[in-house]
């Protein structure tokens, strides 16, 4: 559909959940993968999933979180499938926690996976996409990216991070043909993250998702499904004069 067929691109966080439905949206468009990811089992799935769609596949088990560890992956995965032309930075951690709760452990937790993680694949990556002249970088953010959520306080400053690196990220790279968008997805069903969200939410008493729905616009909540088109249509060349973008995903849940 988008003309992306035998590129590469990088997921994190593709073992489960959303970033599993990024790989094999762009499987199906024919990208060859490199696949990142903690959770060594969900990680093996999804690059068998990935194969079976006739693309290449180099998974590995790797905590973005640790630099030195992306550094090894990425060059082992860079060497299999000749570098990388898309990088998308999706792993992240979210737990339920008001700052009144928070401690500087679970802080510092949240910040490394979510916002060095970012900093550390983006960096990895990225002297290969300088050379080549292009790249386009797509980072997940979420709608707590934008507006704080009621005991969200951690992940709500990773995710306005991650719109912000991804602001001066796109400054900075687009004289070098490397293009940085981020996309804002709202709530989104049939991932791990949000089975521990609704879990949470009934520990306290507050109403399921399925209550939100009715509040969405669209009067749906989302799929991965829904933030993996966004992704691959933000990372082909349709995207070409789009850079610094952060689109959201929401069902019109959130507008701004
Ligand atoms: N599900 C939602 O409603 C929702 C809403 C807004 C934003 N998002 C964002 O979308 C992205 C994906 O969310 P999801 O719901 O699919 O999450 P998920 O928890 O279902 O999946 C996250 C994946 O990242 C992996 N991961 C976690 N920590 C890692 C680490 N340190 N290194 C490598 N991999 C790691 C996990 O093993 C898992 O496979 C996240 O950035 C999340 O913040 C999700």
């Amino acid at each position: 559909m988008y003309e992306i067929s035998g590129r590469s691109a990088l997921i994190t966080g593709a073992g489960l959940g959303i970033g599993r439905s990024i790989a094999l949206r762009l499987a199906a468009e024919g990208v060859n993968l490199a696949l990142f990811d903690l959770h060594e089992s969900a990680l093996g799935e999804t690059a068998g999933l990935a194969r079976s769609a006739g693309v290449k596949v180099a998974a590995h088990v790797v905590d973005v979180s640790d630099a030195a560890a992306v550094d090894t992956a990425t060059a082992d995965a860079g060497t299999t499938l000749g570098g990388f032309d898309y990088l998308v930075n999706n792993a992240a951690i979210s737990h339920r926690n008001s700052i009144i709760e928070a401690d500087a452990e679970h802080f510092g937790k949240v910040m490394s996976v979510n916002v060095w993680g970012v900093f550390n694949c983006s960096k990895a990556v990225l002297p290969g996409m300088l050379k080549a002249g292009r790249g386009s970088i797509v980072n997940i953010s979420s709608w707590a990216g934008k507006t704080a959520l009621p005991q969200y306080f951690a992940y709500c400053t990773s995710k306005f991070a991650v719109i912000g690196m991804t602001q001066a990220m796109a400054v900075d790279l687009g004289q070098h043909g490397i293009r940085v968008n981020a996309v804002c997805p709202g709530i989104i069903m049939n991932t791990p993250t949000r089975d521990m969200a609704e879990a949470e939410a009934r520990a306290r008493g507050l109403p399921p998702a399925s209550e939100r729905a009715k509040t969405v616009p669209m009067r749906r909540l989302g799929e991965p499904e829904d933030v993996a088109n966004c992704v691959a249509f933000l990372l082909s060349d349709q995207a070409d004069y789009l850079t610094g973008q952060s689109i959201n995903a929401t069902g019109g849940l959130w507008t701004n």
